[in-house]
């Protein structure tokens, strides 16, 4: 399996590797919790760990786990800048150095500064359902309309990228999230890929240089005037890593939130749609539900700085440990009935976001968006089920969704 893939996983695991099992990975994660938490894997030079209270242990313990590919025993520098360059950000960053990063643009990312923005984003996903629903004759395909248009767009406006802009900026996105297209040599898309991030990356350089000297109220501008403990700012490559991270890290996955939140629903009951319709504490309890049962975010790495034994295992200093949210997330001993999709489910303390130092920035822009994109489907729609079609998994090592979900409805 292809992928685009910022978290460094090396290798996605044999029982994985077929396109059902990824679409339905579940059954595999319960045997593995049961009979092999905490394995070796040969292959992929790599320790995979699957119950709830291990995954929690280790994202709890950054010291101990850290997430700075660097420190891995076999890491080699890779010859594309741009991925080099996603290394050096708050992803891949211990404290304190994380600290400072996420500093720069953690304001950006609160509640209360989402909710000014809250009703310009409403009219945004109302417009992308309106031309759907124009176009469709009673179907639509929920990725390509809405859950993937949708962030691409929130994200550009949130940068400050004008509008005259986001073809271009849409464009780039598309060839770095896309897979190879089956007529293409392996070359030829690593070609289209570089080509996609230079373009990108003298954008964003000469955004941000425009921004240290007009800065304006945007994310952009914080990013690029942002004063650090040192009295500076970011350098150029930190500036224009923190763009490129929040466009890999913000799209794709809320994209699968959208998607799998859709699935989640018309799989549970074909009535929930409309139990959900008015009701936005209902829909932000399915909404956490399908983080939970359906987590867009299945896997992250993390590397070991010391020997440390887990479950009878010694995992050594510089060894990598994939750590399953996805399989933690659907732990029974962490929540009841763990197979079933609960809309109501509360509490519900899943790690779809991840957990502790590095938990998703982006999460109540993620949740934010995800809520309005299904409500403008539920006020637009009625009568909604998922077209006969074959899924196809969306091609990632980690992202968890579908590539495309068309669905029938009738318009309201
Ligand atoms: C971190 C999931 C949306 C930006 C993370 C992590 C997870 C995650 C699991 C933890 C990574 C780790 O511990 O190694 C998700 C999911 C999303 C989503 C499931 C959508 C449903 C977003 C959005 C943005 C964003 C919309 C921003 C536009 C980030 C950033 C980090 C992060 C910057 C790194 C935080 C840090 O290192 O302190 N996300 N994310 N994410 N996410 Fe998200």
């Amino acid at each position: 399996m292809s992928s685009a893939n910022p978290q460094g996983l090396q290798a996605f695991p044999e029982e994985l590797s077929s396109r059902e099992s990824w679409l339905e990975p579940f059954d595999w994660y319960r045997e593995m919790r049961d009979d092999d938490p905490v394995r070796y894997d040969a292959d992929r030079r790599s320790w995979d760990v699957f119950r709830y209270e291990d995954v929690k242990r280790i994202l709890d313990d950054d010291e101990t786990f850290s997430v700075n590919p660097r420190l891995t025993s076999d890491f080699v520098e890779p010859d594309n800048p741009g991925e080099g360059l996603i290394f050096d950000t708050m992803l891949f960053q211990d404290p304190p150095r994380h600290d400072e990063l996420r500093g720069v643009v953690d304001d950006e990312f609160q509640p209360r500064t989402l909710r000014e923005r809250e009703s310009h984003f409403r009219d945004l996903a109302a417009d992308l359902l309106d031309d759907a629903v124009a176009d469709g004759g009673g179907r639509m395909d929920v990725v390509e309309d809405l859950a993937y248009p949708f962030p691409v767009t929130v994200i550009a406006e949130l940068l400050g990228v004008p509008a005259e802009d986001r073809d271009r900026f849409k464009r780039w996105s598309d060839t770095l999230v896309s897979a190879a297209s089956d007529d293409e040599g392996g070359e030829e898309y690593a070609e289209r890929q570089q080509q996609a991030q230079m373009e990108m990356a003298q954008y964003f350089v000469e955004a941000i240089g425009d921004r240290r000297e007009n800065p304006r109220d945007d994310l952009l501008s914080e990013i690029a005037t942002t004063e650090l403990s040192d009295g500076g700012t970011l350098s150029r490559e930190e500036a224009l890593g923190m763009c490129i991270l929040l466009l890999v890290a913000g799209n794709i996955t809320t994209t699968n939130l959208i998607a799998n939140a859709v699935r989640c629903f018309a799989e549970a009951d074909a009535d929930l749609f409309d139990r959900l319709r008015g009701d936005e504490r209902g829909l932000t309890t399915a909404l956490e539900e399908t983080l939970r049962y359906r987590s867009p975010v299945q896997a992250m790495t993390r590397i070991a700085t010391e020997d440390v034994t887990m479950r009878g295992e010694t995992i050594e200093e510089g060894d990598r440990i994939i750590v399953w949210l996805g399989s933690a997330n659907r732990d029974e001993r962490r929540f009841e009935d763990a197979d079933e999709f609960r809309p109501d489910r509360s509490p519900n303390q899943h790690l779809g976001f991840g957990h502790g130092t590095h938990y998703c920035l982006g999460a109540p822009l993620a949740r934010l968006e995800a809520r309005i994109a299904l409500g403008e489907l539920l006020d637009s729609a009625e009568d909604i089920r998922i077209a006969d079609a074959e899924l196809r998994p969306t091609r990632s090592s980690f992202v968890y969704g579908v590539e495309s979900l068309p669905i029938r409805y009738a318009e309201r």
